[in-house]
């Protein structure tokens, strides 16, 4: 089995240099915690993805833990491409607020308690408020979407998600004209996220995106993944999913959408806005500051196939549906 680790690739090249030189000295300062940041890069800080990581899977955590959601609906919007395995979709993770190693997540969000939560939608909408998550998912039928995931470190899966149209929810709060984009932002406590006791990124994590996109058939709001309630570390109990977008635009552990005339501001973006755009649409053609985008390591549940590379495609092989979104738009510059 190979390593997941790719050689030209390391997974600490998705934090900005300055933060990455500033991080390394705030590890040594902490080396004696308990809590320490492993480090991206840090071999030993990865889940062994493939045969080993079965044992690093961890059940999932909802409203009927290790249960089944019912009635999930298909989709005609999902890929018949093969899907990556439940236990590689669930133990190697980017979720920086439970430290910054791949496994880091599967290890340390076990105990979040990811229920009860609500959610604030305010801004440009006629019908803010909070609202209990459960209320917020009861008049939707769940679907499944199973969508490819290419995040922009240059690997990639295929993640059967359940959710709701994010545009299905948007509409319930009935967003004014002057809604020109979205905010999310995710759960701010250090108590219960101890990567947030380190200054990673500016906390708490968010994102944003143009209203259009938002309204976007494709854009998903996930409260499951395999049919099964969000495991914490992919997020719990709320995550945006934007298949045709870089995975860092997946905002996990959503509190609050804001409707915005303003562009907000991004996490990646204000961490290292010449390495990561606002807009991080897939595109092969523009390549990161410090590696190519053309291609990328699919973690294939297929072990013959795993690691292969493969072409990376523009909008991540969503072009036909969203290109049009960005018409007139000068892709390198509004990256
Ligand atoms: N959301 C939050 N709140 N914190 C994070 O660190 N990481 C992002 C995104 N959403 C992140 C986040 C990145 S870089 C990626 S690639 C995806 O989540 C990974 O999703 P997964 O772990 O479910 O594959």
């Amino acid at each position: 089995m190979k390593p997941i680790r790719d050689p030209i690739i390391l997974p600490s090249e998705i934090t900005d240099e300055r933060d990455f030189r500033g991080r390394r000295s705030l590890l040594a300062a902490l080396a004696a915690s308990p809590l320490l940041l492993t480090g991206c890069q840090s071999a030993s800080s990865e889940a062994p993805v493939g045969a080993g990581a079965t044992a690093k899977a961890a059940p999932p955590v909802g409203p009927a833990a290790g249960g089944a959601i019912p009635g999930i609906k298909t989709s005609a919007l999902s890929t018949s491409e093969p899907k990556t395995s439940w236990s590689d979709v669930t133990s190697y993770n980017n979720y920086y607020e439970f430290g910054t190693g791949k496994g880091d997540p599967v290890e340390r969000a076990q105990s979040f308690q990811a229920r009860p939560w609500s959610v604030t939608v305010d801004g440009e909408c006629e019908a803010p408020g909070t609202i209990d998550l459960e209320d917020l998912i009861k008049p939707h039928a769940i679907e499944e979407r199973i969508y490819r995931m290419r995040c922009v470190e240059a690997w990639s899966m295929v993640v059967p998600w359940n959710g709701i149209a994010l545009a299905d929810v948007l509409q319930r709060f009935k967003p004014t004209s002057r809604a020109k984009y979205v905010r999310f932002v995710g759960l701010e406590d250090k108590e219960r996220m101890p990567g947030q006791r380190y200054p990673v990124l500016d906390w708490p994590y968010q994102e944003g995106l143009r209203m259009d996109e938002a309204m976007h058939p494709l854009a998903f709001l996930a409260v499951g993944v395999y049919s099964r309630w969000l495991p914490n570390q992919n997020g719990a109990p709320l995550r945006l999913v934007v298949p045709w977008k870089y995975g860092f635009k997946g905002i996990k552990g959503i509190v609050r959408i804001e409707f915005t005339n303003r562009k907000p501001a991004t996490s990646w973006n204000d961490s290292a806005p010449d390495e990561y755009g606002f807009y991080a649409n897939v595109n092969p053609a523009v390549d990161h500051p410090r590696w190519s985008q053309a291609s990328e390591r699919r973690i294939a549940a297929d072990r013959n196939l795993f690691n292969a590379r493969i072409p990376t495609l523009p909008f991540n092989g969503y072009a036909e549906q969203v290109a049009s979104l960005y018409t007139g738009m000068d892709l390198a510059t509004y990256f």
